[in-house]
């Protein structure tokens, strides 16, 4: 670094102006800086700071206009950004004359305590995801915020990007040089003109890799140095941040991808921001690359100004040789839009005109004419190596023989492991291009080929390496509404060349070429690879014809299904897999943010048998959370009898049906008299909504009773009566027409379990709610409660407690309501249904999640006489409900749980799992009570039996500690201090035992 013409302050005189102007006294240690005086201070209690004397020039405005930066954001709150240190005199920044007579400025930060990105990065996978959700966060934040002062003309802002013009030409290598100038052309000639379109606003305009910190745990906890702020383009932010993230990625465009999708997730970006973005990046690059030539040429001793410049030039060459067109539909992919623009337009238009379109070979269409040829199987060899073409041929029409059928047909995305060559090794790191994009028709070789549409040629072409296509023929379509797409057609005799050469006409049903032999087709079976394509992306002739699964959306948007055209009635499109990170961004990206994802590393599930499931990796979990799969994944009794009924019918419940009458009949002959009639419905929220219109009809009223903490379901009706819902995060509180009852918790609440009258004494604290409403002369509808609370706790009501409230509530005039949607089905092993534990006899009862093991299914059942009081003239149509391949499953449900024994299971293993929990509970505090009937058990933690402070934090980390150990269980509770065991009910003595030893040694873990 050259000397400064200024004093250099040392440690011990920084550390006796820190203490003049601060009040503290500190150490310092002196950290890099290019003019100014960084010290790392650290004060005897341990805070820290960074204490910056600024060099002689600094102006003092600028440093005030960042201060209220730094202010606004901070106003707002919860961004990882320094705050400022006041001095003593309360000003953020002190001017003082040093000892050459320089008027210096003085100011302190607070210290975060990171390793820059750049530095983690070498060392560790970081999630580039948290870059993008806080710049777009910020970004948000300073949409509200304007200065002056940044309001500026500043060689680092991209907007400016002509200007390194005049500096390009110091830069020594030829190679960035050109690049760098290639990019200035760019910007001059289009790209300034659209980026002056975009939204704008004062940005950081420096998240670079330097700037950002991240913690022990590789989150983000700062984002740094706010020097280079200015009013400009608000997409400039994400490009300055996203030119240093790609650097050193082995994908960079997929780490952009990341980025981009977490930023548009918090602050949507628009279509004409993201069009440039790509260019933008490159333009940063070049504005890196100019500075540091011109810095340099001034300061050719200065190493500082070099920092970077390596990983910019290094950037700048791999994106040299990217396709933007490509990395423009990447991004538009990252923020879930239509990848490559017009593909749904053309989709639509061979829809609409699919009577148009001739065929492309002479041999039948027709569905007994085709088989889908199993290439993988037939072309790799033990080892996964690819056969010889003759063999792979021989095989391939042999199955097509022996299917007679005439044609073989390859499908549009299959993955393939067929590309073995470098030729489809792609720059990410172990990935190759495997998804075809085609459809393959294994004809004879010779076979004549036909346009399907007037056309011209537009490719022409010998793609002689091995493993290529071969000779290639593209042809142009122009629809009459101006759209453009392409065909092509792979793997042809080299005497198809001069039939179509390029710039010819062809007209629909003249000949384009002929299927060619190995080896000339590129070494394959004789097929034709038929392809279309939406957009060339500068690619001609190398146009891919397979892709990376990893960007099996752009290339599908690219390259829409070829079926469109061939017409083939058969399934000829595979099922993309993703990795599940993958899937996480997918998912992000098309469905709403606020589906949650349990895990921090999620699973990704591709099997379920029994109480078990597994991932794509072939783990094997123990599932005690999922009380849906009631008699075990995937039964298949119920997979059976789904299949069959759909096979045969599925109709609404308007046409008559056995299977309606069947299953009603033996779904009521499960609960006692007078309950007896049935609605069906498809979800356990839908049948707690009918349950609460049954009840308003028979009642005339309106106003409900609940209970502290329930959860009833996601319709509108039922958050208005879940206080788990509404009295928490983004809930509106409890609405006027609805009054809650305490939960009547023996470990917790106000009454306990050892009071002899606990029932009695909650079900009168119920009442007065009762008593309140009557007060006020609108006496409730209905009083729902679960059989046994969920999401309260697994909280077992006390004895008496219903019969009580179900006593004053029918003296008032309403109905009582049981929601049976967890318990229900055998689950309490003493009983069918957890009301039968209170011994009452509820007016309606609703049922969901086990009653289809995983159909979505549920049902209401009530008296004739509730019923009859809904029939009020206006007919209760519901599509799906009691359709017969629902009641079929629902019928299999409860013949499984009555031939496989699994109530009595429930109840024995139930019984040994609550045995040992006690057991355990009665040698660790950190249990404090363990309560449970049948496979419906809770284990609540607390830090003190006396206190009975909640464990929640315990609670989590045994969980994800079991977790670790392939047993799912999950919490829940008002504080998430309750471990919940709910499992299939066919878990058995085996299960127990492998769930109580590692809950036993994870307790001991958590246990202090
Ligand atoms: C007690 C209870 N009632 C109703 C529902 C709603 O059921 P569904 O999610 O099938 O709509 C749930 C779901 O968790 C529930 O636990």
């Amino acid at each position: 670094m050259s000397r400064p013409d200024f004093h250099i302050y040392s440690v011990q005189e920084a550390c006796v102006l820190f203490a003049q102007h601060f009040n503290l006294a500190a150490t310092a240690i002196r950290l890099p800086g290019e003019r100014d005086l960084n010290f790392h201070m650290t004060c005897e209690d341990g805070t820290q700071f960074i204490f910056k004397i600024y060099a002689p020039g600094t102006d003092q405005d600028w440093l005030a206009a960042q201060d209220q930066v730094l202010d606004h954001i901070a106003r707002i709150g919860g961004f990882p950004v320094p705050q400022l240190l006041l001095s003593k005199a309360d000003s953020s920044t002190t001017a003082i004359t040093d000892d050459d007579g320089n008027r210096r400025l003085l100011r302190t930060l607070n210290w975060i305590d990171g390793t820059v990105w750049a530095k983690a990065r070498e060392s560790h996978d970081l999630d580039f995801a948290q870059i993008g959700t806080l710049l777009g966060r910020l970004d948000d934040c300073m949409k509200e915020f304007d200065h002056p002062a940044a309001h500026r003309d500043f060689l680092w802002d991209i907007a400016q990007t002509s200007k390194h013009r005049e500096f390009s030409d110091l830069i020594g290598d030829d190679n960035v040089r050109a690049y760098v100038t290639d990019i200035l052309d760019r910007f001059d000639h289009g790209i300034a003109e659209k980026l002056a379109k975009t939204p704008r606003q004062v940005i950081h305009n420096d998240a670079n890799d330097y700037n950002l910190l991240v913690d022990g745990n590789l989150t983000i906890n700062g984002l740094i140095d706010f020097g280079d702020f200015i009013e400009t383009h608000r997409i400039c932010n994400l490009a300055v941040a996203l030119a240093y993230a790609m650097m050193d990625q082995p994908d960079p465009l997929a780490c952009a991808v990341d980025i981009i999708t977490a930023y548009h997730r918090v602050n949507p970006l628009g279509e004409d921001e993201v069009a440039i973005l790509y260019d933008l990046i490159a333009c940063r690059l070049a504005q890196s690359a100019c500075m540091a030539a011109q810095q340099y040429a001034k300061e050719p001793d200065n190493d500082y100004l070099l920092i970077s410049q390596a990983g910019v030039n290094d950037l700048l060459a791999r994106m040299a040789k990217l396709n933007p067109a490509i990395a423009h539909y990447r991004f538009r992919d990252a923020c879930g839009w239509e990848p490559c623009p017009g593909s749904r337009k053309v989709v639509n238009w061979l829809t609409v005109n699919a009577d148009q379109i001739g065929p492309v070979i002479p041999q039948s269409m027709d569905a007994s004419n085709l088989h889908i040829v199993d290439l993988n199987g037939l072309s790799l060899d033990p080892d996964g190596k690819l056969r010889p073409a003759n063999i792979v041929t021989d095989a391939i029409f042999a199955a097509m023989d022996a299917a007679n059928a005439e044609v073989g047909v390859g499908k549009y995305l299959e993955n393939r492991k067929v590309y073995q060559g470098p030729f489809f090794e792609t720059a990410t790191r172990g990935e190759w291009r495997s998804l075809h994009l085609g459809i393959d028709l294994f004809v004879p070789d010779q076979t004549p080929l036909f346009a399907p549409l007037d056309g011209v040629v537009v490719v022409s072409n010998d793609n002689a390496r091995d493993f290529d296509y071969g000779p290639i023929i593209i042809l142009e379509h122009k629809t009459p509404c101006g759209l453009t797409f392409y065909t092509k057609y792979g793997h042809l005799s080299r005497t198809s060349l001069p039939v179509s050469p390029v710039g010819k006409t062809v007209r629909k049903g003249e000949l384009v070429g002929y299927v060619g032999p190995y080896p000339e087709n590129g070494n394959w079976a004789p097929h034709l690879h038929f392809q279309i394509m939406v957009d060339l992306v500068g690619m001609g002739a190398d146009i891919c014809g397979v892709a990376a699964a990893s960007e099996a959306n752009v290339w599908s948007s690219i390259c829409p299904n070829p079926n469109l055209m061939l017409g083939m009635a058969i399934d000829c499109q595979d099922i993309v897999e993703r990795a599940p990170a993958k899937i996480t961004a997918e998912r992000s990206r098309h469905l709403g943010p606020n589906l949650s994802i349990s895990y921090k590393k999620p699973l990704k599930m591709v099997r379920g048998a029994g109480q078990y499931l597994y991932t794509d990796t072939g783990e094997k979990y123990l599932d005690m959370v999922n009380n849906v799969c009631h008699i075990g994944h995937s039964h298949p009794r119920v997979v059976a009898a789904a299949a069959k009924q759909a096979a045969e019918l599925n109709t609404n419940t308007r046409y008559l049906h056995d299977n309606i009458v069947n299953y009603a009949n033996e779904l009521v002959a499960t609960f006692p008299d007078p309950l007896s009639v049935c609605f069906f419905v498809n979800s356990g929220s839908e049948a707690n909504d009918l349950a609460l219109r049954l009840a308003q009809a028979y009642s005339g009223r309106r106003e409900m009773l609940i209970v502290d903490h329930a959860y009833h379901g996601n319709l509108t009706s039922l958050i208005d009566l879940s206080p788990y819902k509404f009295n928490r995060k983004g809930g509106k509180g409890c609405p006027d027409h609805v009054k809650i009852c305490p939960m009547p918790d023996g470990f917790r609440g106000p009454i306990r379990s050892d009071d002899p009258e606990c029932g009695r004494k909650y079900a009168d604290l119920a009442i007065d709610q009762l008593r309140a409403f009557e007060a006020e002369g609108r006496p409730p509808a209905a009083f729902i409660a679960e059989s046994v609370l969920g999401c309260g706790g697994q909280i077992f009501l006390p004895d008496g407690y219903l019969k009580h409230i179900y006593a004053a509530v029918r003296a008032s005039g309403g109905l009582c309501i049981a929601d049976e949607v967890q318990v229900g089905f055998g689950r309490v092993g003493s009983h069918m249904w957890g009301f039968e534990l209170q011994d009452v006899v509820p007016d309606i009862v609703t049922l969901g999640k086990p009653i289809g093991n995983g159909h979505p299914l549920g049902a209401v059942i009530t008296t004739r006489e509730v019923a009859n009081a809904f029939y009020n003239g206006m007919e209760y149509f519901n599509t799906f409900g009691g359709n017969p391949v629902s009641c079929a499953i629902g019928r299999e449900v409860l013949h499984v749980i009555r031939d496989e024994r699994l109530q009595a299971n429930a109840r024995i293993v139930g019984d040994h799992m609550m045995a040992r929990l006690r057991e355990i509970a009665a040698g660790n505090p950190l249990i404090g009570e363990v309560r449970g009937a049948g496979l419906f058990i809770g284990i609540e933690l607390v830090h003190s039996l006396e206190t009975k402070e909640p464990a929640t934090e315990k609670a989590g980390q045994i969980a994800n500690m079991m977790k670790d150990r392939n047993i799912l269980i999950s919490t829940d509770g008002p504080m998430d201090n309750v471990i919940k065991i709910k499992p299939p009910i066919t878990f058995d003595l085996d299960d127990a035992n492998t769930f109580l030893g590692n809950f036993e040694e994870c307790l001991a873990l958590v246990t202090p």
